[in-house]
């Protein structure tokens, strides 16, 4: 008889988007006159930008035709992509990375869930605490993540590193040695970065302690400050201890047409073995690359005119993340995040827990959010909000708030 990964069975219900996806429907349906204004999941709603589209027509036409008909694809990814991203993401900022260092995939998610397939089970996982779900959850189907202890709100074999306004949203180096370290910055849920120093600390703890940094730069295309590395291999050392992950989702739009890419340099070995080495035969046993149509597509956010055109679309949601920002301040609430962010981090007002005041929002002002609680045990008692919505609705969204707030008083 067939049996199954007893992991999951240790998993919470649902995925922490499906279970907001659950509610809000439940609301919609009891409610079908409230226009609700979806602020929870990042997802974009700016349409792909005229170079990329016109990239895709063009590639849906090379396959139209015997000679410029392209069948199965490099797994790791075509080399007209792979060195646009050379050029446009590291040579432009200074940062030798070469073609072959390069993976392109359908999305960070999946490479972020995936990695854990060249690590054995033993590692000992370090997250942020609060923390993008997918870090945790594909640990824990794994077997990597012990068991999950309710009282504590947490797995009891991942080290939690609270990442809060207390520690000026920068986790402290953990007491017991981590293995396996994921740091995301832009930070999910919180908005908020970490400077090259901080990261610096970082990467020197995992090379002295034989760690792998685990980052994540989906959200790098929002930075704005200066001080803040776009890529960890920007920092000194870092080629020798982290793997990067990069989306596309969130810098031009792709959520839905799903491409993003892996750095995985040379020069990162442990046990004597190429990590570079391990994820090439990972991936070419197991996935037959992203298409030939996408990656025309992403490949055209690199020439002149595409790299013009995101930038406005990246400019349309940064202003919304500004107008969220004021609106929540001026009503009163402590928020973070927002400025090198898309994702505004907001105290949830006196002790109104997350999910509490995630109900609150959807009942009484129609607005969807994320309760910080979903997160991880230190995200409860904050909210997050979204800054990928329409502009207008954005501003209706505040109104609404801005009003709950009044009345709250
Ligand atoms: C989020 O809302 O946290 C992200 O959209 C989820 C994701 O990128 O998978």
């Amino acid at each position: 008889m067939a049996t199954v990964n007893e992991n999951y069975q240790k998993l919470p219900g649902s995925y922490l988007f499906a279970e907001i996806a659950r509610r809000t429907n439940d609301f919609a349906a009891a409610h079908p006159d409230v226009d609700l204004i979806r602020m929870g999941i990042g997802d974009v709603t700016r349409p792909l930008v005229p170079a990329v589209i016109e990239a895709m027509h063009e590639a849906v036409d090379d396959l139209a035709c015997a000679e410029r008909f392209h069948g199965y694809g490099p797994e790791q990814g075509y080399d007209f992509l792979r060195e646009a991203i050379v050029a446009g993401d590291f040579t432009s900022r200074g940062v030798d990375i070469a073609v072959d260092e390069i993976f392109i995939s359908d999305g960070a998610k999946s490479d972020c869930g995936n990695i854990g397939d060249i690590f054995a089970i033993d590692n000992r996982v370090a997250v942020c605490d609060p923390v993008y779900p997918v870090y945790v959850d594909t640990n824990a189907m794994a077997g990597r993540a012990g068991f999950y202890d309710e009282a504590a709100q947490g797995w009891t074999d991942i080290i939690y590193m609270p990442t809060t306004a207390a520690n000026d949203f920068c986790p402290a180096l953990p007491e017991q040695t981590a293995d396996l370290i994921y740091l995301c910055s832009p930070n999910n849920p919180t908005g908020t970065v970490l400077t090259h120093d901080q990261l610096k600390t970082w990467v020197d703890y995992a090379n002295e302690h034989g760690s792998v940094i685990l980052f994540d730069a989906a959200y790098e295309r929002f930075i704005v400050e200066d001080d803040v590395p776009h890529s960890i291999f920007e920092v000194e050392g870092a080629k020798t201890c982290a793997i990067e992950f990069r989306s596309f989702s969130k810098t031009a739009g792709f959520t839905g047409a799903r491409c993003g890419y892996t750095v995985v340099p040379k020069a990162l070995e442990r046990d004597g073995q190429s990590l570079n080495a391990m994820w090439n035969r990972r991936q070419t046993t197991k996935f037959n690359g992203a298409s030939y149509v996408i990656q025309r597509g992403a490949a055209a956010i690199y020439t002149p005119e595409g790299k013009e055109q995101i930038e406005q679309t990246i400019a349309y949601y940064q202003e919304n993340a500004r107008v969220i920002k004021e609106a929540l301040e001026a009503s009163g609430y402590t928020v973070y995040g927002a400025v090198n962010s898309p994702y505004v981090w907001c105290e949830t007002p006196g002790d109104i827990g997350s999910w509490e005041f995630f109900d609150i929002l959807l009942e009484r002002c129609g607005v969807i959010t994320t309760p910080g609680a979903g997160f991880g045990p230190a995200g409860e008692g904050y909210i997050r909000f979204t800054a990928f919505g329409d502009a207008e609705a954005t501003k209706e969204a505040m109104h609404r708030i801005e009003d709950l707030a009044f009345d709250m008083q």
